[in-house]
């Protein structure tokens, strides 16, 4: 049935692809976004925009709306190290006044966009939900301290929740694809390189316990992630949180993204070796079964070649005009 969602943060990289695919399945959409990170040409057509803050949701939410999808949040790991305030300000205090508008405006659906980064150094892979929570950097301890305030939430006052915990979104949904500024993640780099906008890509450790050396981790592709959040809207029932990770159960090493990318764009890609990046676990990958069994999800495209041509895809048209 149709939904009536307001899609904080719907402007960025996730939330603008989720954002589509709602308005796809014939769902109403309100994005709320402050376009601090976000881009306003990213916000898809069809969707009403409110150029505001998480923290004063309550002005605009009314018992008219269904459900809320939560992703507007700083997502830097080095930058909330160097500088965390801004972090728990942001992530855990906007959270904070969001659920209060939502109770008051009684909207009791919430799917949060949660991150694999709560999990911290993994005691064991692949990672279940069930796995230690020890974050290594704010950005998780953020992350995972909402995790926590949404399970208070839904004990407290009965709200229906789904927290989602991503592993390496990457790819490219049309015209919906991921820029940010300054780019730290590994493919969108590559790619720049393959472009010329870079000379090289630097590789962080080459001497990790991995097979190659180099760091392994869970790429999923961001229309994959996408259908879980709609799997997810369905799934939640009231009084309850159910945490799910969000990734293929497949790891690729810094090495062999850095081959696929050159293999699918013809490019030679120079690298150059680097010290290891501070905080990086040697190897991440998802047990997606809990995302199986109780959302239904499947994800549709796990071949790591094919995420890379759909990112190259977006690199190479530019971002929507
Ligand atoms: N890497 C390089 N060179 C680069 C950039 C990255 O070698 O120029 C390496 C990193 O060291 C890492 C891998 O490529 O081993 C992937 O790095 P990303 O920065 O793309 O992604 P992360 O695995 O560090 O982080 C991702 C999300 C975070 C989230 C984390 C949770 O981007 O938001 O997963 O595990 F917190």
């Amino acid at each position: 049935s149709s939904r009536k969602c307001l899609v904080t943060g719907g402007a960025g990289y996730v939330g603008s692809v989720v954002a589509a695919h709602l308005l796809a399945a014939g769902h109403t959409v309100t994005v709320l976004d402050d376009l601090s990170t976000g881009h306003r040409a990213a916000v898809p057509e069809g969707a009403a925009f409110i150029h505001g803050r998480v923290q004063d949701a309550g002005q605009w939410l009314d018992s008219s709306y269904d459900a809320v999808l939560h992703f507007a949040a700083f997502s830097q790991v080095g930058q909330s190290v160097a500088d965390p305030e801004p972090y728990w300000r942001n992530n855990v205090g906007g959270t904070a006044d969001l659920l209060a508008a939502m109770r008051d405006a009684g909207v009791r659906t919430l799917v949060f966009s949660s991150t694999a980064a709560t999990y911290g150094e993994p005691a064991a892979v692949p990672i279940t939900e069930d796995a230690p929570t020890a974050p290594t950097n704010p950005y998780g301890a953020t992350k995972l301290a909402v995790d926590h305030m949404i399970g208070g939430e839904c004990a407290a006052h009965g709200l229906a929740a789904v927290s989602l915990r991503y592993f390496n979104v990457a790819g490219a949904y049309g015209p919906y694809g991921e820029r940010h500024a300054p780019e730290t993640h590994l493919i969108p780099i590559v790619l720049q390189v393959a472009r010329g906008e870079r000379e090289a890509v630097a590789v962080y450790g080459d001497d990790y316990p991995t097979p190659d050396g180099t760091c392994v981790r869970d790429y999923i592709h961001v229309a994959d992630l996408a259908e879980a959040h709609l799997l997810a809207l369905s799934a939640a029932r009231d009084g309850e949180h159910l945490i799910c990770n969000l990734g293929n159960g497949n790891g690729f090493s810094v090495h062999e993204v850095i081959e696929t990318v050159r293999k699918v764009t013809g490019h030679p890609v120079p690298q150059t070796a680097a010290p290891r990046r501070p905080g990086d676990p040697a190897v991440l990958v998802a047990s997606a079964e809990r995302a199986r069994e109780t959302l239904g999800w499947t994800p549709r495209r796990p071949d790591l070649a094919g995420i890379v041509a759909d990112a190259w895809e977006f690199a190479r048209r530019g971002p929507e005009q």
